[in-house]
């Protein structure tokens, strides 16, 4: 698909991952709108890139998505979704059984997966209204394997990606012109992932890879090791998952 021109929304673009993207689109040509929580966040993304229109939401309040849709309609509407706002919670040694890991359950499929369909919901038939809508949706290379010490984050990974097949082949059976991407990045060098010393991939990289697939019309987009696991997940399972696991803490 062609982004120049294109006005595109990015949840969570006020850094990592978001805010690189943000970059990338804008020096592609389009108008760029990003959310976050946190105004002084905002703040500094919109001195960082004056082009930008920065909106404080937050993806898993129901009036804070109202008053984006309502604020982003007087704007003139947008032709891209890009779901990216996510969260994991902390590793929990795998306490599977205390209260804390349930907090932490909620909240990751509030923001990850329940506040995703929120948002496509609100902006459906505005995507639908536009000559080349689409909706940009992430999930991870945990969504082809879970980790043992963020169960629920890579549960929450994969409930977005069946719902994402889901709903794509949905608008094509409707014969929708919405197209529907998922990105599955690889472990990429965030605030997210301050904590981990694995072998990480720059944003830059990781939204490069992003923009080229996109102007491919290529639906699944996997990054790096996201692309290796890939295959080596539907030789060997067991290989998969001792790969994504050789770092974590023996059960
Ligand atoms: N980094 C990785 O290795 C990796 C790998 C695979 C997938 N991913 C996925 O890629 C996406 C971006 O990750 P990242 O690493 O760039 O994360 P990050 O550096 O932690 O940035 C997260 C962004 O989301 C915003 N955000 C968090 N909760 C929000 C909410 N409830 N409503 C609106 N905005 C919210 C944050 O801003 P505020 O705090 O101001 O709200 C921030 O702008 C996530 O979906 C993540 O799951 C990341």
């Amino acid at each position: 698909m062609e982004l120049k021109g294109k006005t595109i929304l990015i949840t969570g673009g006020t850094a990592g991952i978001g805010l690189e993207a943000a970059k990338q689109f804008l020096a592609n040509g389009a108008t760029v709108i990003i959310t976050g929580r946190n105004q002084e966040k905002l703040n500094a993304a919109k001195r960082m890139y004056p082009a930008l229109t920065a909106i404080k939401s937050d993806v898993t309040n129901k009036e804070d998505a109202w008053s984006l849709f309502n604020q982003i309609r007087e704007l003139g509407g947008i032709d891209i979704l890009y779901n990216n706002a996510g969260v994991v919670s902390p590793s929990l040694n795998l306490g599977l059984e205390n209260d804390k890991h349930l907090e932490g359950a909620m909240y990751e499929m509030n923001v990850n997966y329940l506040g995703v369909i929120q948002l496509n919901n609100l902006f459906m038939e505005m995507l639908k209204s536009r000559k080349e809508g689409a909706i940009i949706n992430t999930t991870s290379i945990l969504s082809l394997v879970p980790s043992v010490i963020e169960p629920t984050y890579s549960a929450s990974k994969v409930a977005l990606h069946f719902y994402i097949e889901s709903l794509r082949k949905h608008l094509q059976f409707l014969k929708s012109n919405v197209k529907v991407f998922e990105l599955l990045p690889p472990v990429v060098a965030t605030e997210m992932t301050a904590n981990r010393d694995n072998k990480k991939m720059s944003p830059e990289n990781l939204v490069k890879a992003l923009i080229s697939g996109l102007k491919k019309d290529k639906y699944i987009i996997r990054v790096g090791d996201s692309k290796l696991l890939y295959f080596i997940n539907r030789l060997s399972p067991k290989i998969a998952f001792g790969l994504v696991n050789q770092n974590r803490p023996k059960i």
